[in-house]
């Protein structure tokens, strides 16, 4: 057992669009931690527990841009694991890649809602259980794309810049709590996420990550690991950089 895993005993953690790809990561190294994980997802049948290599204690199907879903899912987590220390925002779509003003408003409405609301709805229901607890930790997954803007995906890149703000304000609102919330800042992932966008697209932004490569899934999983984790004691409303040095602030 390392340090991390003591410290992390007996922790629960909610883990949204823990199905796949940097949730799955995340979750599983939560899991590795110590953690007792409630897996939610849009999509909970598409998570393979013998394929992951891990058993979440708790699998939700829910659709976290619906907020009563979210109450729902919330409730029965409680239910099933008598309380909830960590969470972690994760469940995310890109959007289509076009101009603004090619942009149809039903996918800007789609992403905003999957990609802030969501937040918003989880934040909201399970911050007062963690405010009676004394002790939270909230990790958001942002993207660069939330400092730096994307041509073509500006929908995206709005969501994910109001998850940064939202995560300072919350973290002020919160800071005499115990409930530490902070939200990460990766650059490009190979996952299912880029299904989405054009070949050009992932060339142009790889193209401007200064270390040359994608950042692994495991390596998002391991900031979101610290953040989650009671070492992260001092640190609130940040925003970590998970970028292979493409933003050095
Ligand atoms: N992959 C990247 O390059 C990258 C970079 C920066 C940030 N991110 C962010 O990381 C997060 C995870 O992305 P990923 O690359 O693993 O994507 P992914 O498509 O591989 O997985 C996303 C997961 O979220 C689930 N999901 C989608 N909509 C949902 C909803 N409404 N309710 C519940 N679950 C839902 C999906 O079913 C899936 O299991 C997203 O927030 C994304 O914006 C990804």
């Amino acid at each position: 057992m390392n340090d991390m895993t003591a410290r992390s005993m007996d922790r629960t953690a909610i883990v949204t669009g823990g199905a796949k790809g940097l949730g799955l990561a995340i979750a599983k190294r939560l899991f590795e931690d110590g953690c007792r994980i409630a897996l939610w997802d849009i999509n909970v049948s598409s998570f393979d527990e013998e394929q992951a290599d891990f058993g979440p204690a708790v699998k939700c199907q829910v659709d976290v841009a619906d907020g009563h879903a979210v109450d729902a899912a919330f409730h029965s987590t409680l239910e099933a694991l008598g309380h909830v220390d960590i969470l972690v925002n994760n469940a995310g779509i890109n959007g289509p890649v076009a101009n603004t003003w090619d942009y149809a408003v039903e996918d800007w409405d789609r992403v905003l809602s999957v990609d802030l609301d969501s937040v918003f709805y989880c934040c909201r229901t399970a911050i007062p259980h963690m405010i009676e607890r004394g002790y939270g930790r909230i990790v958001n997954v942002a993207s660069i794309a939330g400092k730096e803007g994307n041509a073509g995906g500006s929908a995206y890149a709005a969501a994910k810049g109001g998850v940064i703000a939202y995560t300072k304000s919350i973290a002020k609102e919160l800071a005499q709590t115990g409930v530490l919330v902070n939200c990460i800042a990766p650059a490009v992932a190979e996952t299912e996420l880029l299904r989405e966008v054009t070949p050009e697209f992932i060339a142009t932004t790889k193209a401007k990550i200064p270390m040359g490569r994608f950042v692994t899934a495991s390596e998002v999983a391991a900031t979101v690991a610290f953040a989650a984790s009671s070492d992260c004691s001092f640190t609130t409303g940040f925003t970590f950089d998970v970028t292979g040095g493409r933003a050095t602030y």
